[in-house]
């Protein structure tokens, strides 16, 4: 997340002449220069090469630069874009700007000029960075949970979750099983304004359904047979502080009717009682679901997913994140061998190895079961491959080569079923409609569907033909 020298000004510029020109006047003042001559090229440069400031040409040969702009927004939304535009052309720059470019150079381009406005961005992309950096510290040292790893996708996520941090707005966070939502929740909780309210969590899952609605609203006395008291539930807790939902995919429809009118109106009823109570709550709901697929089955309404998908934030999976398995598992080498007294530990290169080769499905929380078991198990200063226990486990989908190990089948067994046989329906709806050349009718027919339930499951996996 450093900003330049390490990191370069990418130019994306179709015509030589003007590009060698601009590269000359950066290189002159020791900017490292990538360069790319259309959208795509320039797609794949700020991937690979995670440019500090883009500089681009709003007229491309293929694609153009408004296009640039919203790929690199895309990848990095904090990232500076700089357009540069013909003169006469002034109210295309402007449009650029109104979609977050940070300013525009006229053509021909001055040097000077260009200069001062790439070291400018520069200097703001090395304060955002900072600007983050400091937050994340100063939340620690408020109690924030510390986050490992510094992958860029992780780092990405970082930055979202302090851009978030700032607001009010209801944050979703994704991924899978072990990624590390909780974490995340938390933190972006100490990272608020909110720090010093209530942080409150319900897992959804967790408890049955009869006993959700009292804990998240509470109750009056006599609500029904065995309530004595009045119990405040976690919405009320959570006054002036954070409501972390956990696995809000588990929701029954009944309470996401509720909670959806609690979200909107900043108001409920507790169980039993009459009179509107006020909160003010922010909200942070996390699911290893994929919600949109239980929208369309109709678990899950299709409000209240918009909802809370005001600000999505997805943590990548583990075996996503690169260099980042190492720096946990260094992390949790120390940890445990510190609760446990023992001698500082390292991790052998055979070590080293397995842990990279292996998929990681339990995610994070799995590699800090798997590096406790080892440090318990290790009796010197060296954690060997024999401590990870890893050959026992199954091998890494990615290394597998069957058709079905193609298949993403991760999260609980529901969970994987219900990804197959959707995308197994969408398949054979599409299937039948080509065959029967868009014609409804036949298409239900064939598949011995009634036509009613065949346009809705069209709508369901929204199919237009
Ligand atoms: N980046 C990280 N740095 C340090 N610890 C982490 C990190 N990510 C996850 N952990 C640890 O891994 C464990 C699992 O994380 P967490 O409970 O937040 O995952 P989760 O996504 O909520 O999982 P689940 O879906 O199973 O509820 C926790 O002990 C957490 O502290
Ligand atoms: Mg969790």
């Amino acid at each position: 997340m450093q900003a330049s020298p390490r990191f370069p000004v990418l130019l994306v510029e179709d015509r030589d002449s003007l590009r060698a020109m601009l590269r000359h006047t950066l290189e002159a003042q020791d900017h490292e220069v990538v360069e790319a001559r259309d959208q795509a090229e320039a797609l794949d440069r700020i991937r690979e090469d995670r440019p500090a400031v883009v500089l681009t040409d709003l007229r491309l040969p293929v694609g153009d630069g408004l296009g640039v702009l919203r790929a690199a927004k895309e990848v990095d939304p904090d990232l500076p874009v700089v357009v540069m535009t013909a003169y006469g052309s002034i109210q295309d720059a402007v449009s650029a700007m109104r979609e977050g470019a940070m300013d525009f150079l006229a053509k021909p381009v001055d040097p000077d000029h260009l200069l001062l406005m790439v070291e400018r961005a520069i200097a703001q992309r090395r304060m955002q960075t900072e600007n983050v950096l400091l937050k994340q510290e100063l939340a620690e040292r408020r109690g924030a949970p510390r986050i490992i790893g510094d992958d860029p996708h992780l780092r990405q996520v970082s930055q979202q979750l302090v851009r978030a941090a700032g607001t009010d707005a209801t944050v979703l966070l994704l991924g899978e099983s072990g990624t590390g939502k909780e974490l995340f929740a938390r933190a972006l909780h100490a990272l608020s304004p909110r720090a010093d309210g209530p942080f409150v969590a319900i897992n959804c899952a967790a408890i049955p359904d009869t006993l959700l609605e009292t804990e998240l609203f509470g109750h009056e006395k006599g609500a029904f047979t065995g309530a004595v008291g009045r119990k405040p539930g976690r919405f009320e807790l959570a006054h002036r502080g954070t409501l972390f939902l956990d696995e809000i995919g588990e929701l029954p429809l009944l309470l996401q009717a509720k909670i959806l009118r609690a979200i909107e109106q900043k108001s409920f009823e507790r169980v039993g009682g009459t009179q509107s109570l006020k909160v003010d709550v922010r909200i942070v709901a996390a699911t290893n679901r994929n919600l949109a697929a239980r929208v369309a089955e109709r678990q899950f309404r299709e409000d209240l997913y918009f909802r809370l998908s005001v600000f999505p934030i997805e943590i990548p999976p583990l075996r996503e994140r690169g260099t980042d398995i190492l720096m946990l598992a260094t992390h949790f080498v120390d940890k445990y061998r510190r609760e446990l007294n023992k001698t500082p530990m390292t991790l052998t290169q055979a070590a080293i190895d397995a842990l990279e080769r292996y998929a990681w499905p339990g995610n994070v929380r799995e590699l800090q079961n798997c590096i406790e078991r080892a440090v318990i198990l290790c009796e010197g200063d060296t954690i060997q491959a024999t401590h990870l226990n890893l050959a026992a486990l199954p091998p890494s989908p990615v290394v597998a080569d069957g058709p079905w190990d193609q298949i993403d089948l991760s999260g609980t067994l529901q969970d994987a079923l219900q990804r197959v046989t959707f995308e197994a329906e969408r398949r054979k709806l599409l299937a039948a409609l080509h065959e029967h050349a868009g014609d409804r009718t036949r298409a239900a027919s064939a598949l011995q569907v009634g036509y009613r339930a065949f346009v809705q499951k069209l709508r369901d996996h929204a199919i237009q033909n």
